[in-house]
């Protein structure tokens, strides 16, 4: 248990090790085995599904971490190239940091457009990747040394870049071409892609005139399936002199659909709540999601203060209708007051981008269950 922070066993927001982590065989099978045959992956996958976590997972297996070396850069946060430039040559460095090898040592001699800002650690004396977005003066020149780097690699690298589909996004407009040139040349690098945005990844991989059309071998991933979760989460309930009744799981699982995260927040309340020696039961579940909704509750109110007015109320009545259907009917439309079939279209199209809601054929639903659930009973 010694890795653990706390100690609850039911982990959430970080990967720890394979203990805390449900199944994913399968899957990380399927990786394993498409890097070792040299072929890329597109992993795409709702949100909170588990994507990030199956990768670090995949990292973790023995014959991965020992035979490659394994970067892992989330571009989220990124608008343009500069700052992906910036967060995968920031993820090598601090990879390579603790190692002393030959090739790390090389870092800075090659990646020479980013020796201007980098400075020795005043305790440690060791080079530090100190830089602020404004040393990547040029982008593309530094790009460059980093894949060169990359191809004098003492070992074969692994490099997931998660939330792919964020380079559609970028403010200049060649990315994709200009990155998928130079992954295909780059001899040393694997690459798994990741990313939530179904139609934006699909596009981008599976369109024959977009750069990346059949460069990755595509995958998805489905809810761990129930019985797996079930068995998994009495067993770390035993572990621990606690006990846990199937029927929980299956209550919980069933009402989130079995995506990863909300079940995964759920059990970590209800262990929090059940005594040492006790036994977890139903009559648990209103008080476990009232506690995890409450906790979430600071961020909700900042997500609205943030909001248009008219998103706002498109927005909670998505919520109140749990799936909505026919949002631009004149039945919705006056059921929930608002203006017109059009404002509705624009607030969804803005909702759906910033990820509030996600769509399914013709329904929405907001995707995050808890704020969904706050959004109806609570705001
Ligand atoms: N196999 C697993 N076993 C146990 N918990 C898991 C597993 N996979 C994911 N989780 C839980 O779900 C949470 C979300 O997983 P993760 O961050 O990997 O999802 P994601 O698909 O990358 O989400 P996002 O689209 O928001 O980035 C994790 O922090 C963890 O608590
Ligand atoms: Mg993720």
């Amino acid at each position: 248990m010694s890795e653990l922070l706390s100690n609850n066993p039911f982990v959430v927001g970080k990967y720890i090790s394979e203990r805390y982590f449900c199944d994913r065989k399968e899957e990380t099978e399927f990786l394993v085995k498409q890097i070792e045959n040299g072929r890329n992956v597109a992993m795409i996958a709702p949100r909170r599904m588990g994507k990030s976590d199956l990768i670090h997972h995949f990292f973790n297996q023995a014959e991965i971490r020992e035979n490659y070396h394994v970067f892992f850069v989330d571009i989220y946060a990124t608008t343009s190239l500069s700052e992906f430039v910036y967060t995968l040559g920031k993820e090598i460095y601090e990879q390579l940091k603790p190692k002393s090898t030959a090739w790390k040592e090389k870092f800075f001699q090659m990646i020479a457009s980013l020796r201007v800002g980098f400075k020795l650690d005043s305790m440690t004396g060791a080079p530090t990747f100190d830089l602020g977005l404004g040393d990547i003066q040029s982008p593309q020149t530094t790009l460059d040394e980093i894949f060169a780097y990359i191809n004098e690699a003492d070992k074969s690298c692994i490099i997931a870049i998660d939330e792919f589909q964020q380079i559609g996004e970028y403010a200049e407009t060649n990315v994709e071409a200009l990155l998928r040139t130079k992954i295909q040349r780059c001899r040393r690098a694997q690459f798994i892609f990741s990313g939530s945005k179904r139609h934006m990844m699909s596009n981008m991989f599976n369109t024959s005139s977009k750069p990346f059309y059949q460069s990755a071998i595509t995958m998805g991933l489905e809810p761990i399936p129930m019985e797996t979760y079930t068995d998994f989460a009495i067993h770390l309930f035993e572990e621990n002199g606690k006990h846990l009744e199937p029927a929980v799981v299956s209550a919980i699982w069933q009402q989130y659909s079995g995506y990863t995260w909300f079940v995964q927040m759920m059990m970590n309340e209800l262990y929090a709540l059940t005594p040492s020696g006790g036994t977890c039961h139903s009559g648990m579940l209103d008080e476990a999601k009232r506690n995890v909704i409450l906790s979430q509750e600071n961020g909700y109110k900042d997500l609205m203060s943030n909001l248009p007015p008219r998103q706002k109320v498109v927005l909670q009545a998505i919520a109140k209708e749990g799936v909505a259907q026919n949002i631009t009917s004149s039945k919705f439309i006056k059921k929930y007051n608002i203006n017109s079939a059009s404002s509705v279209q624009a607030a969804v199209k803005n909702l759906l981008k910033n990820d509030f809601v996600t769509q399914e054929d013709n329904t929405y639903r907001v995707y995050d269950f808890f704020f969904s659930e706050w959004l109806a009973t609570m705001y």
